[in-house]
């Protein structure tokens, strides 16, 4: 049997507990398709820095370096403790990390209101009952993250910091091209994001996009502004599709899709390479206030796994399965802690874990 190795990097907090659960459904799916999955453990984040002084050791980097995928948890710790040697800095170390050392420069960010969560949206009833189904596209590695010169100088009055917004043809094509590829799929249409009425990068980076839509003639695509893209999110999201991003407008307006979507808790990731090497990670934090209590959603773990058996290993029916599991029993009413709703069965980790693996039926 064909076997696929798996860096399994559960993290803190909630991390390690809403991995289970994970790969609790990714042992069905190795029942159910002809897969064997083989799972490489390592330490990052505050977990890592116990053993190694150092959020992303060289050890766990061979470790993905030896797997088709990392399957990832959650990274940080308390807020009262973010300025110990422990945790300063553990997000920015362990995710910025593992993205510049295997190339993940396309990051999938879908986020989708259940009809059946409506509730728990941040939007006014009227617009969160219309429900959206949208996919951010948000470059990864480059952008003001990751552009040079950077740094701080001077002192006193005279002291300043900068950074560096760069982006290079390439870099803004193959994330285009992932952007329209991924709308071909889905509703075909594309929103991408800039402040080209300012930045001089953006506007390269609106000339580069206007370029790579004419390549998909089948594809609705608009330009937008970053500004009126953050209004438009909370007066009518459901008028996007896929909403193509540099690193810094993604990062703001994923969050915020996040928010209207309902619980953190649901939504997965994925963070690809220009091969099938992929990281998926939920976009919920580490959670601590409520790790180890058993009360943690793991849905956006579990969906992040079916992510990586679509794009990593090309098993797109069995992603499908997982998703459909979800919802079923979402649906027959069990609810986390972060979903639960009055009427509602509410139910811990370990047992909305059971449920969606019992719902997996091929
Ligand atoms: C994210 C996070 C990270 C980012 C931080 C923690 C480095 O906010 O994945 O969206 O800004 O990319
Ligand atoms: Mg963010």
């Amino acid at each position: 049997m064909e076997k696929k190795k798996i860096a399994i990097l559960a993290g803190d907090g909630i991390g390690p507990e809403i991995m289970n659960e994970a790969l609790k459904i990714l042992a069905v799916i190795q029942r159910k398709y002809k897969v064997e999955f083989e799972y490489k453990h390592a330490l990052v984040g505050g977990a890592a820095w116990g053993k190694y002084k150092n959020h992303l050791p060289e050890v766990t980097l061979e470790v993905c370096r030896n797997c088709e995928a990392i399957l990832f948890g959650s990274v940080g710790g308390p807020v009262q403790e973010q300025n110990t040697e422990k945790w300063r800095g553990v997000e920015v170390n362990s995710l910025l990390g593992l993205r510049k050392a295997f190339g993940l420069y396309a990051n999938l960010r879908p986020a989708k209101l259940y009809p059946s969560l409506s509730f728990a949206s941040s939007l006014r009833k009227d617009i969160a009952e219309k429900g959206f189904d949208l996919l951010v596209v948000r470059e990864l590695t480059g952008g003001i993250y990751f552009g040079q010169p950077k740094g701080r100088k001077g002192q006193g009055d005279e002291e300043y910091a900068f950074d560096t917004m760069n982006y290079s043809r390439k870099e803004i094509e193959r994330i285009a091209h992932v952007a329209f590829r991924a709308a071909q799929k889905r509703r075909k249409k594309v929103t991408s994001i800039d402040k080209a009425n300012v930045l001089t990068t953006m506007v390269f980076w609106r000339e580069v996009v206007d370029n790579i839509a004419k390549k998909y003639p089948d594809v609705e695509y608009e330009p937008m502004y970053v500004d009126n893209a953050a209004m438009q999110l909370t007066r009518e999201p459901s008028q996007f599709d896929v909403m193509l991003c540099g690193n810094m407008f993604g990062d703001i307006l994923s969050d915020e899709s996040a928010a209207i979507a309902g619980s953190l808790g649901m939504l997965p990731s994925a963070s690809l390479a220009e091969s099938t090497f992929g990281m998926y990670e939920p976009s919920g934090g580490s959670a601590p206030d409520i790790a180890g209590q058993g009360i943690a959603n793991p849905i956006a773990q579990i969906l992040s796994a079916a992510m990586m058996l679509k794009y990593s290993f090309d098993m797109p029916e069995a992603a499908e399965k997982i998703e459909e599991a979800v919802e079923k029993v979402l649906n027959n009413g069990y609810r986390t802690a972060d979903i639960w709703q009055e009427g509602k069965k509410k139910v811990g980790t370990l047992d909305i874990g059971q449920l969606i693996a019992e719902n997996i039926v091929t």
